[in-house]
């Protein structure tokens, strides 16, 4: 891919890039919707990646050219703004450029960029959060910006929150920056503190893409945001706002009278899911692969039935899934509202499995769900 990009820059700007990054996508492994409520979850970086390659140039402007369409997007270094939705693509570098000037780099010039993904986007892998930290990692190094990993990780969902608009919480970025081959990462979204442990020996990730996107993704994300900060903020009871993190599932019940039952339903999904995240890390390190699946479909069951944010094509790939040979645990991974559900499976889940469960897909909706295997990869890194 190096090479590819390297070629196409040069055609691009007529000169070589100084800098390369990459960063991958994510599976959300458990812990839905957990992690801009202060809970914990798990997801685990992939082998597919995006990769940028940067270059510094003489004047005060800040180009960056799209892979996909060829187009430019040329923002004045002195006055970054968002740009329109057609260019929606470049925000995602733009924010990140912003809030590291904000953080301390000192920029003395512009810059010229493209970035180039083996990473499917729209498929709920985070092929954004992967843009950002790519973008962080090369820009950083470009200027000599010395910041760690946990700051650039807090810059792509800063861009995220105050630059893009999407009000997510740091578990995509998070994965993307601390992954690690072979390894789980476990963030507590509290403290923001991020561990790794071992993935079972012999497990696969099969991810299936329903194709399917609610126009109204966005603000369905939203919507369930707000619903989760209206229950804490009842839990609360009129004191300082504590995160839905911060009460158990008897404390729910005892307020259960002072919600409406959607927002009860939402926060028990919330707190339900941390509970079970715990005992998925307490599974994993007993190496009781079977327990780690009942929390996975547990996960979905409790996606469709509270917080309502899977759809019938989701659950009919679960569904499929959690009853194949080798398949441990099946769930929608992500925000929701379609993207993909991911299935943890041992090596006697094939590929005809997997043409089997698209075939079934196929027949009941008239699409094929895009279908990948997937394998754990390292986190974001200059290269
Ligand atoms: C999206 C967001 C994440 C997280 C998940 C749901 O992927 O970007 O921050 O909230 O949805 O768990």
């Amino acid at each position: 891919m190096r090479e590819s990009l390297e070629k196409t820059f040069a055609e691009i700007f007529g000169k070589k890039p100084e800098v390369f990054a990459q960063a991958p996508g994510r599976i959300e492994f458990i812990g839905n919707h957990t992690d801009y409520n202060g809970g914990v979850v798990m997801g685990v970086a992939l082998d597919r990646i995006v990769m940028a390659a940067i270059a510094k140039r003489p004047d005060r402007k800040l180009v960056f050219a799209s892979a996909k369409s060829g187009e430019k997007v040329c923002v004045d270094l002195d006055s970054i703004k968002k740009q329109p939705r057609e260019y929606n693509w470049a925000n995602y570098p733009l924010g990140v450029f912003k809030f590291l000037l904000e953080a301390g780099l000192k920029a003395d010039c512009g810059f010229e960029m493209l970035d180039r993904s083996n990473l499917p986007s729209g498929a709920g892998l985070s092929s954004s959060a992967a843009i950002e930290l790519a973008s962080a990692f090369a820009m950083s190094k470009l200027y000599g910006f010395d910041a760690d990993t946990k700051t650039l990780v807090r810059i792509g969902r800063k861009c995220e929150n105050h630059f893009v608009g999407m009000p997510c919480g740091i578990l995509d970025q998070g994965v993307s920056g601390f992954g690690k081959k072979d390894a789980i990462v476990f963030i507590d979204c509290l403290t923001e503190e991020f561990s790794a442990y071992p993935l079972p020996k012999g497990c696969k990730f099969w991810l299936f893409n329903s194709t399917k996107k609610h126009a109204l993704v966005d603000g369905l994300y939203a919507a369930r945001h707000n619903e989760c900060m209206e229950a804490a903020k009842i839990l609360s009871e009129g004191g300082e706002p504590r995160p839905l993190r911060a009460f158990s599932a008897g404390d729910l019940e005892a307020a259960k009278g002072k919600m409406t039952d959607v927002v009860y339903r939402r926060a028990k999904h919330v707190i339900d899911e941390n509970a079970r995240v715990m005992k998925t890390k307490d599974f994993l390190l007993a190496g009781d692969i079977r327990g780690v699946g009942k929390m996975l479909n547990a996960s979905h069951e409790s996606s469709r039935t509270l917080f309502e944010n899977s759809c019938e094509e989701l659950d009919y790939l679960v569904e499929l899934l959690s009853g194949a040979r080798g398949v441990f645990g099946a769930r929608l991974s992500g925000g929701g509202f379609g993207g993909a559900v991911m299935a943890l499976a041992d090596s006697s889940f094939t590929s005809e499995d997997a043409d089997a469960v698209s075939k079934a897909y196929e027949a009941k909706f008239g699409k094929k769900p895009s279908v990948f295997a997937c394998e754990s990869g390292d986190g974001a890194k200059v290269i």
